[in-house]
């Protein structure tokens, strides 16, 4: 373990069952959005249901089955590549990071993760035992906001993050990504996929209505949503491009005209007619569900 990668963790955190804590745990316990998420992600997708199966047991299972697969961007990041030091904000229990290990091939000496919810942590180390994923790499969960990344400045080559960014405040998100650009080595690569819930997406329009219509049932989980433009500015104000060559915002390929849910209820239909939106390429930008951001360099063409 690198001191000066960790200096900033060894000085306010302490560690125990293998995840770092603050060490004013109580502070960040006593937050709306870490309650939120040690709820939900004591139920997550169901994947609690893997901690009561022993050991030997998940071993003889697919890990696919049990964590789920991954889509997006990941389908195009390359095979066989090595990075020296990996960090992953809000990694969950690993889903993105067992898929990428084992499908991709993907390696690292030094896997950092790091996420508000103590109990998908644990979850995520149980995972690492039962499938071994980055096997040669030392592992350094970090249980915080990760508006505060407690690594060294030019520290990780590759910073990744699924489905996260949309479910922290603007404000936040904001500091996160300076602190993103900080951690970055310059001519690092970063891949951050489905992370920026879309404004101008009909879907997304119709539920702010209706949050507002029925604001006893509006979900709180998503806290933020851009435009491409503002998306590419979050990034260049924050200073990621400068640390590396060029990045790519673009639309994701899931387009959404009506939300599949509505002040809780189900949208006859919406499923089906999602999937047969076909747009141009203009129309993409105004019906992705969300965009994705990365590097360029970092995936296959
Ligand atoms: C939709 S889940 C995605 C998890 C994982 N990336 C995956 O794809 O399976 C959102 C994740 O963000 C984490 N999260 C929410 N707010 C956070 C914050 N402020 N700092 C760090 N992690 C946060 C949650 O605990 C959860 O693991």
């Amino acid at each position: 373990m690198s001191i000066s990668i960790n200096s900033r963790l060894q000085e306010n955190f302490q560690q125990y069952d293998g995840i770092f804590f603050p060490k004013d745990y109580e502070l960040l316990s006593a937050a709306e959005q870490k309650q939120l998420w040690d709820k939900i992600g004591s139920i997550y997708y169901q994947t609690q249901k893997a901690e009561e199966l022993s050991q030997d047991v998940l071993k003889t299972i697919d890990y696919q089955q049990i964590t789920g697969k991954i889509g997006g961007l990941w389908n195009r990041f390359p095979h066989d590549r090595h990075f020296e030091t990996i960090l992953e904000i809000g990694c969950g229990y690993g889903r993105t990071s067992i898929n990428l290990s084992k499908e991709k091939n993907l390696s690292c000496a030094q896997y950092y993760g790091i996420d508000i919810s103590e109990p998908l942590l644990r979850r995520l180390l149980y995972f690492k035992q039962a499938y071994n994923f980055y096997p040669s790499a030392t592992f350094n969960l970090i249980c915080n906001s990760a508006e505060t990344l407690p690594l060294a400045d030019n520290s990780a080559d590759l910073i990744i993050s699924n489905a996260v960014l949309m479910h922290i405040e603007q404000e936040k998100v904001e500091a996160l990504l300076l602190e993103v650009a900080r951690v970055l080595k310059p001519g690092g690569a970063f891949v951050f996929n489905n992370s920026f819930h879309n404004r101008n997406c009909p879907g997304h329009i119709l539920r702010n209505l209706s949050r507002k219509v029925f604001p006893f049932r509006a979900n709180s989980i998503y806290l933020n949503q851009q435009t491409l433009e503002e998306v590419e500015s979050l990034l260049e104000n924050a200073g990621i491009a400068k640390k590396c060559s060029k990045l790519v915002v673009e639309p994701n390929s899931h387009y959404v005209l009506l939300p599949e849910e509505l002040g809780g209820f189900k949208v006859p239909l919406a499923n089906g007619i999602n999937r047969s939106l076909k747009p141009s390429t203009a129309q993409k930008a105004a019906l992705a569900y969300s965009f994705n951001a990365y590097s360029a360099g970092v995936l296959d063409a």
